[in-house]
């Protein structure tokens, strides 16, 4: 079999699905969903077709014409990175360019966090949603789940008739089931017959647009939205004071898609949704297409949350127009977004901001590479990945190295060079799964002897930081990093020096602090400014983060609230992280090892996955 993703076992002989059409029945009660799904394939094939699946039981796999069993396996034991493999075969009279599968989730799907009533807002109703990338769409349904593969699809969501359901598509319909509808009839275990309950509705969509499988989505609760632009609406838990601080928050939305328009072209996906998920969701956002997907803790009335969103719409353009073929080439999705994000950030809220963000990125940058000394492989912009599991290598590397060469790129060549560049690059890959070498090719095509100025090889190949990458300058960002200098020297900021700082300049000046200080220089901080009470979490966690490494134990109970009330795992990662890593950490340890043991059932699947790695490592 010819590699073609080390995460995926879709076989590269194989022909591609390009449709599916899935019928998925929601049964809250056991945390699982039935469904039917019909596939495409590009071209009529004969033999075995090797699928990705994980914690799904597969019932059974039928031809299109008469619905008669097709033979299929499942690998005996599942690859603890990639799962179970599905090889179906296919007959070779008829030949066949579709078929049937009939399958069901399990609770411990991957993909899927299911809330009970009380761990929703409101507490009323249960509520599900997706989180898809890397590789975990397999865990909702069968199919070829790697990125260098593109699907449409069309899906119909039977839920309780008093929820409501949102997806990463067009909105169809929302009406009364319609019995067999879908295939339905060929569900498992009387879930047929359920179909056309009178307790529950069927939420009818439709992706006529090739993504990749990461980009599947949904949500289902008690769901209520409110407008904010003529192409956005903000949607989230049905309680008006959390939709109404949402759609104050991301008032602003239209302003960044013109912006992001006029810098990378035509915005493909028609329209621009926001979903504010429950305080569990694992990301600051996900770029799901047409519905961007976030963490609550961006809503808190300043500049950040409409920088999350600004990165989550740049990868309209690079991500979701334009994707990586596998998770090696990361940084073509999350670096060229950066670089975008920051462009889009610039033009609405000033270069000084843009100057900020990125000082933050370097000092970010510099950190991962540290952390990642022992495993310089991972410091590289294209690395290798088999074997290895992308959510525990996840990190700021792809993104601020990313930037970084891009940034390189645009000195080099000027700005409106670089700016018509980007522009042709979109043009030219829309809709494609590329790889590094790819978009090298097209840069040294475009710009002809580039690879004498910039070191392509050292940049995309190489370890760690190159000598041209550059640390940003502003008075702003100096200002910042003088003062965290003079906090080492014994001297605090005056309040007249701090009176305009936002949350973004917080997190800079606390992450320019020494990584450990005196237990009484944390306390003298937080006495004067508060800053373990902050709203912002990137401000709380950072102070925190400071306070767990400096072993300033007056904070412990902060932390264990923080751990308990959010799933983010931009938090959950440097606070666990702090409290086990290192020598003498005895009572922090037997702390990390409770906290999760009691906050674990409200993470969602990967941030336990992920927390659960992080102690194993250390305890
Ligand atoms: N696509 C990512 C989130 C992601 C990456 C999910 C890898 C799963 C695997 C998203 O666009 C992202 O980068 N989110 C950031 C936002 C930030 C950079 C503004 C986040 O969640 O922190
Ligand atoms: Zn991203």
């Amino acid at each position: 079999m010819a590699p073609l993703d080390p995460h995926s076992f879709t076989d590269s002989r194989n022909p591609a699905t390009t449709d599916i059409s899935l019928s998925l029945y929601f049964d809250f009660p056991s945390a699982t969903i039935h469904g039917v799904a019909f596939f495409i394939l590009s071209l009529p094939y004969a033999g075995q077709l090797s699928f990705d699946t994980r914690s799904l039981t597969i019932h059974q796999v039928l031809s299109p014409i008469n619905l008669s069993p097709l033979p299929f396996s499942l690998s005996s034991s599942p690859d603890p990175i990639k799962g179970t493999q599905l090889s179906i075969s296919l007959p070779d009279d008829p030949v066949f360019n579709s078929f049937f599968i009939v399958f069901s989730t399990s609770p411990s799907s991957t993909a899927l966090q299911w809330l009970c009533p009380p761990q929703t807002f409101n507490k009323k109703h249960p509520f599900v949603y997706t989180q898809c990338q890397s590789i975990h769409a397999r865990s909702i349904f069968p199919c070829q789940d790697t990125p260098a593969a593109r699907i449409r699809y069309k899906a119909l969501l039977n839920v309780p008739r008093e929820l409501s359901a949102v997806m990463s598509a067009r909105h169809v319909d929302r009406r009364p089931p319609v019995s067999g509808e879908g295939h339905s009839h060929l569900l498992p275990n009387g879930f047929n017959s359920l179909w056309s309950s009178e307790t529950r509705v069927v939420e009818e969509f439709l992706m006529n647009q090739p993504i990749p499988p990461y980009l599947f989505a949904f949500a289902v609760g008690e769901l209520g939205s409110r407008e904010v632009g003529p192409r956005t609406r903000v949607y989230a838990e049905a309680v008006n004071s959390v939709l109404d601080a949402a759609a104050k928050e991301f008032a602003g939305t239209e302003e960044m898609i013109r912006q992001g328009e006029k810098l990378f072209g035509e915005y493909a996906w028609e329209r621009f949704d926001l979903l504010v998920l429950p305080p569990s969701f694992p990301y600051g956002g996900m770029e799901n297409p047409r519905m961007v997907f976030l963490t609550p803790t961006v809503i808190k009335g300043d500049a950040s949350g409409a920088q999350v969103v600004a990165h989550e719409l740049a990868h309209s353009w690079t991500g979701n127009l334009i994707t990586n073929k596998n998770n090696e080439h990361f940084w073509l999705n999350e670096g060229f977004t950066t670089y975008a994000e920051r462009r889009i950030v610039e033009a609405v809220q000033g270069e000084d901001r843009a100057i900020l963000n990125t000082g933050i990125g370097w000092k970010g940058l510099k950190e991962e590479v540290e952390k990642f000394k022992d495993n310089l492989e991972f410091t590289k912009l294209k690395n290798n990945q088999e074997g290895v599991d992308p959510d525990t290598i996840y990190s700021e590397v792809p993104y601020e190295k990313g930037f970084q060469f891009l940034w390189r790129i645009e000195r080099q060549i000027g700005r409106p060079a670089f700016d018509e560049f980007i522009k042709e690059y979109i043009d030219t890959f829309k809709f494609q799964s590329i790889d590094t070498e790819t978009f090298l090719d097209f840069l040294e095509a475009e710009i002809p002897g580039i690879e004498k100025d910039i070191d392509l090889v050292l940049w995309t190949e190489g370890t760690g930081i190159p000598p041209d990458a550059y640390e940003p300058v502003s008075d702003l960002y100096t200002k910042i990093l003088s003062l965290a200098n003079e906090f080492k020297l014994g001297r605090m900021p005056r309040e007249d020096e701090v009176a305009d700082w936002r949350g973004q300049e917080w997190e800079l000046y606390l992450e320019n602090l020494p990584r450990v200080l005196e237990a009484s220089q944390v306390l003298a901080l937080d006495e004067r400014y508060r800053l373990s009470e902050s709203k912002d979490y990137e401000v709380k966690v950072a102070f925190l983060q400071l306070a767990v490494l400096s072993k300033c134990r007056n904070f412990y109970g902060e932390v264990e609230k923080t751990l308990k009330e959010v799933g983010r795992m931009k938090y959950l990662r440097p606070l666990y992280r702090a409290l086990v890593q290192g020598a003498g950490k005895e009572e922090e340890k037997i702390l990390a090892k409770r906290v999760f043991s009691e906050a674990r059932e409200c993470y969602h699947p990967i941030a336990q996955g992920v927390v659960e790695s992080i102690l194993a490592k250390h305890i």
